[in-house]
Protein backbone atom coordinates (compact mmCIF):
# COMPACT_ATOMS: atom_id res chain seq x y z
CA UNK A 1 0.00 0.00 0.00
CA UNK A 2 1.50 3.29 -0.99
CA UNK A 3 0.43 6.36 1.84
CA UNK A 4 1.06 10.06 1.60
CA UNK A 5 1.04 12.45 4.36
CA UNK A 6 -0.75 15.66 2.95
CA UNK A 7 0.31 18.26 5.21
CA UNK A 8 -2.76 21.33 5.24
CA UNK A 9 -5.39 18.88 3.67
CA UNK A 10 -7.70 20.82 5.09
CA UNK A 11 -6.64 24.05 2.36
CA UNK A 12 -8.41 24.70 -0.64
CA UNK A 13 -5.21 23.16 -2.92
CA UNK A 14 -5.06 20.48 -0.05
CA UNK A 15 -8.34 19.18 -0.61
CA UNK A 16 -8.09 18.89 -4.05
CA UNK A 17 -4.63 16.93 -3.58
CA UNK A 18 -6.00 14.65 -1.40
CA UNK A 19 -9.27 13.66 -3.51
CA UNK A 20 -6.66 13.45 -6.66
CA UNK A 21 -4.20 11.59 -4.41
CA UNK A 22 -7.13 9.24 -3.11
CA UNK A 23 -8.49 8.79 -6.72
CA UNK A 24 -4.69 7.27 -7.27
CA UNK A 25 -4.79 4.75 -5.40
CA UNK A 26 -2.95 6.41 -2.32
CA UNK A 27 -3.69 6.05 1.14
CA UNK A 28 -3.77 9.12 3.45
CA UNK A 29 -2.34 11.16 6.46
CA UNK A 30 -5.04 14.05 6.05
CA UNK A 31 -3.06 16.53 8.32
CA UNK A 32 -5.00 19.84 9.87
CA UNK A 33 -4.15 22.62 12.00
CA UNK A 34 -7.31 23.72 13.39
CA UNK A 35 -9.86 21.95 11.47
CA UNK A 36 -10.13 18.77 13.00
CA UNK A 37 -13.93 18.19 11.53
CA UNK A 38 -13.14 19.02 8.32
CA UNK A 39 -9.91 16.63 7.90
CA UNK A 40 -12.46 13.97 9.55
CA UNK A 41 -15.98 14.99 7.09
CA UNK A 42 -12.91 14.12 3.91
CA UNK A 43 -11.40 11.06 5.48
CA UNK A 44 -14.73 9.78 6.02
CA UNK A 45 -16.34 10.83 2.35
CA UNK A 46 -12.71 9.47 0.65
CA UNK A 47 -13.28 6.33 2.75
CA UNK A 48 -16.31 5.42 1.60
CA UNK A 49 -15.73 5.67 -1.92
CA UNK A 50 -12.17 3.89 -2.08
CA UNK A 51 -12.75 1.36 0.72
CA UNK A 52 -9.67 -0.18 0.07
CA UNK A 53 -7.81 2.59 1.34
CA UNK A 54 -6.40 4.13 4.42
CA UNK A 55 -7.39 7.62 5.39
CA UNK A 56 -6.69 9.08 8.63
CA UNK A 57 -6.78 12.45 9.55
CA UNK A 58 -4.07 14.04 11.85
CA UNK A 59 -3.71 17.30 13.85
CA UNK A 60 -0.39 19.19 14.13
CA UNK A 61 0.49 22.75 14.65
CA UNK A 62 3.47 23.81 13.17
CA UNK A 63 3.77 26.80 15.21
CA UNK A 64 2.41 25.95 18.90
CA UNK A 65 3.76 21.94 18.96
CA UNK A 66 7.11 22.80 17.31
CA UNK A 67 8.64 21.00 20.05
CA UNK A 68 6.95 17.75 19.41
CA UNK A 69 8.04 17.48 15.76
CA UNK A 70 10.23 13.68 16.81
CA UNK A 71 7.24 12.86 18.67
CA UNK A 72 4.71 13.61 15.86
CA UNK A 73 7.00 12.03 13.18
CA UNK A 74 7.52 9.04 15.46
CA UNK A 75 4.02 8.23 15.63
CA UNK A 76 3.14 7.85 11.99
CA UNK A 77 3.24 4.34 9.77
CA UNK A 78 5.60 4.36 7.48
CA UNK A 79 4.96 7.18 4.15
CA UNK A 80 6.27 6.89 0.61
CA UNK A 81 5.40 10.65 0.20
CA UNK A 82 4.87 13.43 2.15
CA UNK A 83 3.11 16.76 0.35
CA UNK A 84 3.44 20.18 1.85
CA UNK A 85 0.31 21.94 1.21
CA UNK A 86 -0.20 24.37 4.49
CA UNK A 87 0.69 27.62 4.41
CA UNK A 88 0.22 31.01 5.78
CA UNK A 89 0.45 34.86 4.56
CA UNK A 90 -0.10 38.27 5.64
CA UNK A 91 -0.82 40.98 3.21
CA UNK A 92 0.55 44.76 4.58
CA UNK A 93 3.81 46.68 4.10
CA UNK A 94 6.65 45.52 5.93
CA UNK A 95 7.27 47.88 8.55
CA UNK A 96 3.20 47.55 9.56
CA UNK A 97 3.89 43.84 10.65
CA UNK A 98 4.65 42.81 13.98
CA UNK A 99 7.96 40.65 14.28
CA UNK A 100 5.50 38.14 15.67
CA UNK A 101 3.64 37.38 12.54
CA UNK A 102 6.99 37.25 10.39
CA UNK A 103 8.16 35.00 12.47
CA UNK A 104 4.82 32.83 12.27
CA UNK A 105 5.08 32.93 8.43
CA UNK A 106 8.41 31.67 8.26
CA UNK A 107 8.20 29.00 10.40
CA UNK A 108 4.42 27.31 9.29
CA UNK A 109 5.94 27.85 5.50
CA UNK A 110 9.76 27.35 6.10
CA UNK A 111 11.39 25.98 8.65
CA UNK A 112 8.88 23.14 10.32
CA UNK A 113 8.65 21.80 6.77
CA UNK A 114 12.39 21.72 6.71
CA UNK A 115 12.44 20.20 10.07
CA UNK A 116 10.04 17.73 8.85
CA UNK A 117 11.71 16.41 6.23
CA UNK A 118 14.97 15.93 8.38
CA UNK A 119 13.07 14.28 10.21
CA UNK A 120 10.78 11.91 7.69
CA UNK A 121 13.81 11.40 5.51
CA UNK A 122 15.02 8.19 6.95
CA UNK A 123 11.06 6.74 6.78
CA UNK A 124 11.02 7.80 3.17
CA UNK A 125 14.64 6.09 1.77
CA UNK A 126 13.60 3.13 3.30
CA UNK A 127 10.42 2.50 0.98
CA UNK A 128 10.81 1.05 -2.60
CA UNK A 129 10.40 4.80 -4.13
CA UNK A 130 9.95 7.96 -2.03
CA UNK A 131 8.45 11.36 -2.66
CA UNK A 132 8.30 15.11 -1.27
CA UNK A 133 6.58 18.09 -2.99
CA UNK A 134 6.33 21.20 -1.50
CA UNK A 135 4.02 23.87 -2.55
CA UNK A 136 5.64 27.00 -3.35
CA UNK A 137 4.53 30.04 -5.52
CA UNK A 138 5.02 32.20 -8.43
CA UNK A 139 5.95 34.87 -5.71
CA UNK A 140 9.19 32.65 -4.66
CA UNK A 141 10.03 32.98 -8.27
CA UNK A 142 9.02 36.93 -8.40
CA UNK A 143 8.92 38.77 -5.67
CA UNK A 144 5.02 40.23 -4.56
CA UNK A 145 4.89 44.03 -2.80
CA UNK A 146 3.11 43.32 0.24
CA UNK A 147 3.44 39.90 0.55
CA UNK A 148 7.22 40.05 1.08
CA UNK A 149 8.03 37.48 3.90
CA UNK A 150 5.82 35.24 2.47
CA UNK A 151 7.48 35.76 -0.91
CA UNK A 152 11.58 34.84 0.62
CA UNK A 153 9.40 31.97 2.15
CA UNK A 154 8.58 30.30 -1.32
CA UNK A 155 11.33 31.40 -3.14
CA UNK A 156 13.08 29.71 0.12
CA UNK A 157 11.32 26.61 -0.62
CA UNK A 158 12.81 26.71 -4.20
CA UNK A 159 15.96 26.79 -3.13
CA UNK A 160 16.20 24.57 -0.13
CA UNK A 161 14.54 21.83 -2.76
CA UNK A 162 16.74 22.19 -4.81
CA UNK A 163 19.54 21.84 -3.17
CA UNK A 164 18.20 18.92 -0.53
CA UNK A 165 17.13 17.28 -3.91
CA UNK A 166 20.80 17.06 -4.48
CA UNK A 167 21.97 15.55 -1.43
CA UNK A 168 19.81 12.69 -1.96
CA UNK A 169 19.53 12.07 -5.50
CA UNK A 170 20.94 8.63 -4.99
CA UNK A 171 18.46 7.61 -3.22
CA UNK A 172 14.72 6.79 -4.20
CA UNK A 173 13.46 10.02 -2.68
CA UNK A 174 12.84 12.93 -5.25
CA UNK A 175 12.33 16.36 -3.83
CA UNK A 176 10.45 19.06 -5.89
CA UNK A 177 8.16 22.50 -5.52
CA UNK A 178 4.93 22.85 -7.11
CA UNK A 179 4.48 26.61 -7.38
CA UNK A 180 0.85 27.93 -8.43
CA UNK A 181 -0.37 31.26 -9.76
CA UNK A 182 -3.54 32.64 -7.98
CA UNK A 183 -5.97 29.62 -6.79
CA UNK A 184 -9.75 30.11 -6.01
CA UNK A 185 -9.03 29.28 -2.43
CA UNK A 186 -9.76 30.43 1.63
CA UNK A 187 -6.26 32.01 1.22
CA UNK A 188 -7.25 34.91 -1.21
CA UNK A 189 -10.73 35.50 0.81
CA UNK A 190 -8.64 38.44 1.89
CA UNK A 191 -8.82 39.97 -1.34
CA UNK A 192 -12.31 42.08 -2.57
CA UNK A 193 -13.78 40.53 -5.64
CA UNK A 194 -12.69 43.47 -7.66
CA UNK A 195 -9.07 42.82 -6.62
CA UNK A 196 -9.59 38.82 -7.43
CA UNK A 197 -11.18 40.05 -11.04
CA UNK A 198 -8.31 42.31 -11.56
CA UNK A 199 -6.11 39.74 -11.45
CA UNK A 200 -7.95 37.06 -13.01
CA UNK A 201 -7.67 39.89 -15.55
CA UNK A 202 -3.92 39.62 -15.65
CA UNK A 203 -3.89 35.71 -16.45
CA UNK A 204 -3.29 34.50 -19.83
CA UNK A 205 -4.69 31.44 -19.01
CA UNK A 206 -8.00 33.72 -18.27
CA UNK A 207 -9.14 32.42 -15.18
CA UNK A 208 -7.95 31.56 -11.49
CA UNK A 209 -6.77 28.24 -11.22
CA UNK A 210 -8.93 25.90 -9.32
CA UNK A 211 -7.30 23.27 -6.78
CA UNK A 212 -7.55 20.37 -9.42
CA UNK A 213 -5.12 22.16 -11.85
CA UNK A 214 -2.43 22.16 -9.08
CA UNK A 215 -3.19 18.57 -7.96
CA UNK A 216 -2.65 16.79 -10.91
CA UNK A 217 0.87 17.98 -11.02
CA UNK A 218 1.56 16.77 -7.48
CA UNK A 219 0.43 13.31 -8.58
CA UNK A 220 2.66 13.84 -11.69
CA UNK A 221 5.43 14.04 -9.32
CA UNK A 222 4.42 11.47 -6.58
CA UNK A 223 4.12 8.59 -9.53
CA UNK A 224 6.67 5.73 -9.37
CA UNK A 225 7.46 7.21 -13.24
CA UNK A 226 8.41 10.72 -12.07
CA UNK A 227 11.85 9.12 -10.85
CA UNK A 228 14.44 11.34 -13.20
CA UNK A 229 12.40 14.85 -11.66
CA UNK A 230 14.34 16.38 -8.86
CA UNK A 231 14.97 19.44 -7.61
CA UNK A 232 12.72 21.44 -9.97
CA UNK A 233 10.26 24.28 -9.47
CA UNK A 234 7.18 24.03 -11.55
CA UNK A 235 4.86 27.01 -12.21
CA UNK A 236 1.10 26.30 -12.39
CA UNK A 237 0.21 29.54 -13.23
CA UNK A 238 -1.75 29.99 -16.87
CA UNK A 239 1.13 31.48 -18.00
CA UNK A 240 0.85 34.46 -15.00
CA UNK A 241 4.11 36.02 -13.85
CA UNK A 242 6.57 33.55 -14.52
N1 LIG B 1 -4.37 29.97 -2.94
C1 LIG B 1 -3.46 30.49 -3.73
O1 LIG B 1 -3.74 31.35 -4.57
C2 LIG B 1 -2.02 30.00 -3.65
C3 LIG B 1 -1.13 30.47 -4.62
C4 LIG B 1 0.20 30.05 -4.57
C5 LIG B 1 0.62 29.20 -3.58
N2 LIG B 1 -0.27 28.75 -2.64
C6 LIG B 1 0.25 27.84 -1.61
O2 LIG B 1 -0.45 26.61 -1.63
C7 LIG B 1 -0.56 26.08 -0.30
C8 LIG B 1 -2.03 25.84 0.02
O3 LIG B 1 -2.75 27.07 -0.09
P1 LIG B 1 -4.34 27.13 0.11
O4 LIG B 1 -4.83 28.21 -0.75
O5 LIG B 1 -4.91 25.77 0.01
O6 LIG B 1 -4.40 27.63 1.64
P2 LIG B 1 -5.63 27.60 2.67
O7 LIG B 1 -6.90 27.19 1.99
O8 LIG B 1 -5.59 28.89 3.40
O9 LIG B 1 -5.21 26.41 3.68
C9 LIG B 1 -4.13 26.56 4.54
C10 LIG B 1 -3.79 25.22 5.19
O10 LIG B 1 -2.68 25.42 6.08
C11 LIG B 1 -2.99 24.85 7.35
N3 LIG B 1 -2.33 25.63 8.41
C12 LIG B 1 -2.54 26.94 8.72
N4 LIG B 1 -1.82 27.28 9.82
C13 LIG B 1 -1.16 26.15 10.20
C14 LIG B 1 -0.29 25.85 11.29
N5 LIG B 1 0.04 26.75 12.22
N6 LIG B 1 0.19 24.59 11.38
C15 LIG B 1 -0.12 23.64 10.46
N7 LIG B 1 -0.95 23.86 9.43
C16 LIG B 1 -1.46 25.11 9.30
C17 LIG B 1 -4.52 24.96 7.45
O11 LIG B 1 -5.02 24.04 8.43
P3 LIG B 1 -6.50 24.21 9.13
O12 LIG B 1 -7.48 24.40 8.01
O13 LIG B 1 -6.75 22.92 9.82
O14 LIG B 1 -6.41 25.38 10.05
C18 LIG B 1 -4.93 24.62 6.02
O15 LIG B 1 -4.95 23.22 5.85
C19 LIG B 1 0.11 27.11 0.62
O16 LIG B 1 1.44 26.73 0.85
C20 LIG B 1 0.06 28.39 -0.20
O17 LIG B 1 1.08 29.27 0.16
C21 LIG B 1 -1.58 29.15 -2.66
Amino acid sequence: MKRVIVFGATGGIGQAICQTLAADGWSLYLHCNNNVDGASEQAQKLMTIYPQQDFMPIKFDFLSEKEQLSKFVNSLLPVNAAVFAQGITKYDFLTKQKIADIEKIIQVNLTVPIELTKLLEPILIKQEYSRIVYLGSVYGGQGSALESVYSATKAGLSRFSQAYAREVASTNLTVNVVAPGAVNTPMNAMFCKETMQEVESEIPAGRLAQGKDISYWVKCLLDKNSSYCTGQTIYISGGWLL
